[in-house]
């Protein structure tokens, strides 16, 4: 029984949302890059319950790469995505080629202006530029009433809350917790990257975000000390590189000294050549 339609073309991806919403129908939006995994079905799960009908999307999409990155080598599986999609009660998938989505004359991008400027803005320069003009365009071409984020692209979450306030899409944005591996490692795409003994490794991250935690409910404010104590975790590690530690304020990113606020703990390691990001919320 199968109940998926597959939609490749954007008219006819515009054309189904119209007749959705012509219905009164709510309907729910998840934008993946695919090669999905049990973080993406929280999502869709999510959706699942917010609406009346489900719309995902499967593009990896290339203005968020810069140079030299995993573009080309992005792990895909389509069979796989839509087998999971149609367990998960998914209605319809839009799958775009990516000359329909970035033709020839391709000239207009959606770009804020300080979020970026924190995080993995500073070492992926071109990531939000291309993140939220591919988002903002799936809005145009989906029409959805809600779209579902994960909390694990905290960042990415606050870019395109921020676009929707911005440019007043009428669109309801709903942040899910990141899902994590039995041990602790988020999950995420990249995971496939992993050699066995990464793998391992990789767990540093989870490990330096609950000494973090801990340390901050024991009532530690200073946040140098925390990523001190959390940095030892992740060079512990031979094969791990830092990108970045951080503690920022939860709304702007922006970098605080003590803990007076909300605030989020979040790094970008990379694990040999695999670049991973997580991040939790310091409760005080
Ligand atoms: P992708 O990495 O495929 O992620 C799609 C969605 O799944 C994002 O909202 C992401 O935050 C969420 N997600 C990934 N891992 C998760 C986890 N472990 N727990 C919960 N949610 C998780 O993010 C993108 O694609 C792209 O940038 C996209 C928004 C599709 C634009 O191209």
């Amino acid at each position: 029984m199968s109940a998926i339609k597959k939609i490749y073309k954007i008219n006819d991806m515009q054309q189904y949302s119209d007749r959705i919403r012509e219905n009164a129908e709510c309907l729910a939006f998840v934008p993946t890059m695919g090669f999905l995994h049990e973080g993406h079905l929280a999502l869709l799960k999510k959706a699942r319950k917010l609406a009346d009908v489900v719309v995902a999307s499967i593009f990896v999409n290339p203005s968020q790469f810069g140079p030299g990155e995993d573009l080309e080598s992005y792990p895909r599986n389509i069979e796989r995505d839509l087998e999971l999609m149609e367990k998960e009660h998914v209605d319809a998938v839009f799958i775009p080629d990516a000359k329909d989505i970035y033709p020839d004359r391709f000239q207009t991008y959606v770009e804020l202006q300080s979020l970026p400027e924190h995080l993995c803005g500073l070492s992926r320069p071109v990531l939000f530029k291309g993140v939220a003009t591919i988002v903002s365009k799936l809005f145009n071409i989906v029409k959805p009433h809600i779209a579902v984020f994960g909390q694990k692209d905290f960042q990415q979450l606050l870019v395109i809350k921020q676009m929707v306030c911005d440019l007043n899409y009428d669109i309801e944005i709903v942040g899910v917790p990141t899902v994590r591996e039995k041990d602790g490692l988020a999950m995420s795409s990249r995971n496939s990257y992993l050699s066995q003994e990464e793998r391992i490794h990789a767990l540093s991250l989870y490990k330096s975000l609950n000494k973090a935690l801990e340390m901050a409910k024991a009532g530690e404010r200073d946040t140098s000390k925390i990523i001190k104590e959390a940095t030892d975790i992740i060079i512990s590690c031979p094969d791990s590189t830092i990108d970045y530690i951080m503690i920022c304020d939860s709304e702007t990113l922006k970098n605080l000294d003590t803990i007076d606020r909300p605030a989020l703990m979040a790094l970008a390691v990379k694990i040999g050549t695999t670049r991973l990001i997580d991040n939790m919320i310091l409760q005080i």
